[in-house]
């Protein structure tokens, strides 16, 4: 159910795009959907339709091995309503389970237990006790037998004292839902069709109500407001980095790191304060990142060591550091950015779509675009790749143990052979030959006994 408006989020965006660690609200639902193998996704549009279905359709790839459908509800009249949207995409054999598009973190196996305890044949909810169980449907038992859920709304004082609460996420036969769906009305305290009154269908039915009652209120958390939508996304941090601290990684500060994708380490990574990784990140063994550094798609090898306030973001071409490389601090990796074993690259330094051979350096403010750079390169201070003539981005190829000075531009396509060198300050627009000093620059003259100008007396 992703059609409800989220008003308390005051934002144009609809509430289910609003995203937890870098990806939708109801980007994580579905994902925890099709962890169980469904035939078939169903998602209920209404608020923002457009908007939401253009977004999953996006996020879902046509490879998806389950079918996903949208259901538009238009008006909103209620979760039973709601439901009644999807009926037409239901087979009559299967077991559906309905779950809500603010509400991200329930766990695949949560709802392999409620598939289970339900069984196929009888209505499963999946409950828990609140100490402030305010605004919620209670589950209204006679002995152990559940009856009935009565919304808060509709409550007598006697059911508003009950703790036991409906978490919104119930599994339920097909064919027994498509029945007790068409017999919902709207006769109560919100004049809605209230997909919870199937409950007292089920029993009168005499079909089997089981309640799995589950104690980690985080899985059935929903998001109404930015507050709460912050409070889950910290809560889902520190879960993920509680888990990267029993495989070995030393966070400085488990409050302070973000993980907006996924993370993987090998043994002795270390991790300093404020740091945010996104999307496929991998960092080999004993890698060590400084504190301030924003790394996306992007893969480090082994010993690798990141200074702090790098940025480092491979987006789809990603990024790979070859062993024992040292970045930073104040290095920017952008896309297509290769380098060797044991290449440096220090402060104010620009990489992009460049392979940089083992050992090669750029220890200062440099920029490197489109270039082959050999192994070990010095590429001066100030010194760039005039990669973009204004209409066309071409080569700078760089040959192995090139020395190039202090404040050079490259003006590409140019290649510059092997073992050269060129001198500070030059701008060279022609190849330059191997084993060479290559100058491109005025020559220094000296004019003796110069007489600076003076200002004109007044
Ligand atoms: C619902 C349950 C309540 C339960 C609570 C748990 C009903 C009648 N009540 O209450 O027992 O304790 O969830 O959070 O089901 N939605 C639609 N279309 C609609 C109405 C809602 O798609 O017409 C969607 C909402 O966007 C949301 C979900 O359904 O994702 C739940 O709706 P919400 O209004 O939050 O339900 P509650 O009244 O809180
Ligand atoms: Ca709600």
């Amino acid at each position: 159910m992703a059609a409800g408006k989220g008003t308390r989020m005051k934002s144009k965006l609809p509430k289910v795009l609003h995203s937890l660690a870098g990806r939708a609200l109801l980007a994580h639902v579905v994902d925890t959907a099709s962890a169980l193998q469904p035939r078939n996704v169903v998602l209920i549009t209404g608020h923002g339709a457009t908007e939401v279905e253009a977004a999953l359709a996006g996020y879902i790839s046509a490879s998806a091995p389950f079918s996903l459908n949208f259901a538009r509800q238009e008006p909103q009249l209620g979760t039973g309503h709601a439901v009644q949207q999807a009926l037409p995409y239901l087979a009559d054999d299967g077991v559906v389970i309905v779950l809500s598009g603010d509400v991200p973190l329930t766990h695949a196996d949560t709802l392999r237990q409620l598939l289970a305890v339900g069984g196929g044949d009888k209505l499963a909810l999946l409950t828990l006790e609140l100490p402030d169980p305010t605004g919620y449907g209670r589950i209204v038992r006679e002995g152990d037998a559940v009856q009935a859920i009565v919304e808060h709304k509709d409550a007598s004082d006697a059911q508003r004292a009950i703790r036991e609460i409906y978490s919104g996420i119930l599994a339920v036969p097909a064919a027994r839902l498509r029945t007790w769906l068409g017999r919902l009305d709207n006769r109560n305290a919100q004049s809605e069709y209230y997909l919870t009154d199937i409950v007292k269908m089920a029993v009168a039915d005499g079909v089997p109500v089981v309640a799995h009652k589950i104690t980690d209120a985080l899985q059935v958390a929903g998001v109404n407001s930015p507050v709460q939508l912050a409070e889950l996304e910290r809560a889902y941090q520190r879960q993920q980095a509680l888990a990267l601290m029993e495989q070995g990684v030393r966070l400085a500060d488990p409050a302070r790191l973000d993980i907006r994708g996924s993370l993987e380490c090998a043994q002795d990574v270390s991790i300093d304060v404020n740091c945010v990784f996104e999307g496929t990140v991998g960092l080999g063994e004993g890698v060590r990142i400084g504190a301030n550094c924003v790394i996306a798609n992007a893969r480090l090898a082994a010993g690798v060591v990141v200074h702090p306030f790098t940025h480092i973001d491979g987006e789809k071409a990603g990024v790979s550091v070859g062993a024992g490389s040292l970045i930073g601090p104040f290095a920017r990796l952008r896309p297509g950015a290769q380098l060797g074993a044991e290449v440096h690259i220090g402060n104010f330094v620009e990489v992009k779509n460049s392979t940089l051979g083992d050992g090669a350096k750029a220890n200062h403010l440099a920029y490197l675009g489109d270039a082959s750079v050999g192994a070990r390169v010095n590429f001066g201070a100030g010194s760039i790749t005039a990669n973009y003539d204004g209409a066309n981005k071409h080569r700078t190829v760089i040959g192995d143990d090139v020395h190039v000075g202090s404040n050079c531009v490259l003006v590409a396509p140019i290649t510059l052979g092997a073992g050269g060198t060129v001198g500070g300050g030059s701008t060279l627009t022609k190849d330059a030959p191997a084993g060479a000093l290559s100058v491109a620059r005025g020559r220094q003259v000296a004019i003796a006994n110069w007489n600076r100008p003076k200002k004109a007396k007044p």
